[in-house]
């Protein structure tokens, strides 16, 4: 059975696996260490059993959330994880009074797009060749 919890140090190099293996730019072991310090960031992990099988992170500040990295092992998509992760990160939001949630997501990243805007997503700018492979990004908005 799938449950979340928050990220601890033991579940980073299985959540730096999985970065790896499906993020084109990943936070690293290092970044994610640090973010277990800072008080504005929410980090949440998807374990089957203790298994690592999904993580986002967030920062919470001053009213708007920014979603820092989102990502299911492939195994384990299309079983509603993505939405039980996304879904603990809005719960969070509104609880902490934002207002807001943002990210950046690959112009090309299909897959992720639809998944943003059956969220309730919508795109607000493009940012051309946001990205170190020079693939656009666009910034999508949901108001809370
Ligand atoms: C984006 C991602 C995290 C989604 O994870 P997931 O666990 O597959 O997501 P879920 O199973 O909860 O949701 C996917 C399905 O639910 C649907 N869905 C999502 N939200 C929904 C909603 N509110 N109402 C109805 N359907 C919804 C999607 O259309 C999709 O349907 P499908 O299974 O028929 O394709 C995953 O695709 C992934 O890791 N991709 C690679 C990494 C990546 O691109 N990350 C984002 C970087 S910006």
């Amino acid at each position: 059975m799938i449950k979340l919890d928050v990220l601890k140090k033991e579940h980073i190099p299985y959540v730096c696996y999985i970065e790896e293996k499906h993020l084109e730019e990943t936070l690293g072991y290092e970044m994610l260490c640090s973010e277990l310090h800072n008080k504005y960031a929410h980090f949440y992990v998807a374990l089957d059993d203790e298994k690592v099988v999904g993580y986002i992170g967030a920062w919470i500040i001053e009213g708007t959330t920014d979603i820092i990295n989102f990502v299911v092992d492939e195994m384990y998509q299309h079983q509603g994880i993505g939405q039980l992760l996304m879904k603990k990160i809005i719960d969070q939001s509104i609880e902490l009074n934002s207002k807001e949630i943002l990210l950046e997501v690959r112009e090309k990243n299909i897959q992720a797009i639809n998944f943003y805007s059956l969220q309730g997503f919508k795109q607000i700018t493009i940012r051309k060749e946001y990205y170190k492979n020079k693939d656009n990004a666009l910034i999508l908005r949901k108001e809370l």
